[in-house]
């Protein structure tokens, strides 16, 4: 079975032609990356107009690195949300059409049910039930995942997703946007003990909450630029000025922490044996070490999927809408996009064939 994957629904356009739910045979990411660069931050207008530009040349390029055409596909599966609603409508719309043009069965895929997918892409692959943590820009949740379309949700993020306090940390220090991998750099080089941030545990809940975080590197900034003179009329304090390197790993040190705390909880809880992680953040290397150093610990299987899987891609979406056409769920073309959607609700919009 061979399916057209398609993602835009953030700030990466992206198609993907994978077989049978695990085989990648093309994948193509046109990332926006340079653009909203030097505004810090995502701009959604500035995203749409962009996937509008770049649909078309990335899904032909799917296409033919992979030797295929449309009339060679058994479906084309979406995202159809959670995501930037101007940008999930360029892909919606595209595929709607290619759908109804071409004759091709149109399957909606959740997007954080695709991130769960991504896992499959790869060898070894793991078996149902586990444990799934979906860490990313817009999202931080742990489920419990007991096959295709059985999802029970342990805990979301209550506040900012790990990936956004990663963004919003980098632009505190001044060091851009995307912050993930500028931070993930920089900690190589510092000392994680460096200044003791809060970690919020919430304890008995499986929820995060990252938002505290990211104010206590703000005050401490605040505090170093007074005890340094930075800040004008700011008192010197006795405060200690880390370097940067120290602070981002120490940021860091927290963030991965309560990731791989919860992980384990959530691990216990259910009574699961394999993890599987993924979203933007899953790229990060100390998360990758430390959580397969708690699988070794807990004699739990981890699967992280290599990096260009982890953060945004189609083959993820075309991994899931694999199962949901082998499950007869082919969305109608009144199909709509959805900037909210919980991954319980995956097949909602969705009709049996
Ligand atoms: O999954 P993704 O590509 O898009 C969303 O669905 O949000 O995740 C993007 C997020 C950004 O917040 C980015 O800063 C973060 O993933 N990220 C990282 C790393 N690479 C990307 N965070 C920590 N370490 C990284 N190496
Ligand atoms: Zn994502």
């Amino acid at each position: 079975m061979l399916i057209l994957g398609i993602d835009t629904s953030c700030d990466d356009t992206s198609a993907s032609l994978v077989e049978n739910g695990t085989k990648i045979i093309s994948n193509i990411i046109s990332s926006q990356t340079e653009i909203h660069r030097k505004y810090g931050g995502i701009v959604p207008e500035l995203a749409s107009r962009r996937h509008i530009e770049m649909i078309w040349p990335v899904v032909d390029e799917a296409l033919k690195s992979a030797g295929a055409a449309f009339q060679d596909l058994d479906g084309l599966a979406v995202c159809y949300g959670p995501g930037l609603i101007g940008s999930l409508l360029v892909g919606c719309s595209f595929a709607k059409a290619i759908c109804y043009a071409k004759s091709i069965p149109l399957v909606a895929v959740n997007h954080l049910e695709g991130h769960v997918f991504a896992s499959f892409l790869e060898e070894p692959r793991p078996d149902f039930p586990f444990v799934a943590l979906i860490v990313s820009g817009g999202h931080t949740s742990l489920y419990r995942v007991d096959g295709f379309g059985r999802y029970t949700e342990l805990g979301r993020t209550r506040d900012d997703a790990a990936g956004e306090a990663y963004d919003k940390v980098s632009k505190l220090l001044g060091l851009g946007y995307p912050g993930g991998p500028v931070i993930d750099s920089l900690a190589r080089d510092g000392n994680p003990a460096a200044i003791v941030f809060p970690r919020a545990y919430l304890p008995e809940s499986l929820d995060f909450s990252f938002s505290g975080l990211k104010t206590a590197v703000l005050n401490y900034l605040r505090q170093s630029a007074a005890a340094t003179g930075d800040i004008s009329g700011g008192k010197p304090t006795d405060i200690k000025t880390a370097s940067l390197p120290d602070i981002a790993a120490s940021f860091q040190g927290a963030v991965v922490d309560v990731l791989v705390r919860k992980t384990e909880w959530a691990l216990k809880k259910t009574r699961s044996e394999r993890v599987v992680i993924s979203g933007g953040v899953a790229a990060n290397g100390e998360l990758r070490q430390r959580m397969q150093d708690m699988g070794k610990d807990l004699g739990a299987e981890i699967f992280i999927p290599s990096v260009p899987l982890c953060t945004d891609n189609a083959a993820m979406i075309a991994a899931a809408g694999h199962h949901h056409l082998r499950a007869g769920h082919v969305a109608g073309l009144d199909l709509n996009p959805k900037a909210y959607l919980s991954l319980d609700n995956s097949p909602v919009d969705t009709h049996a064939l």
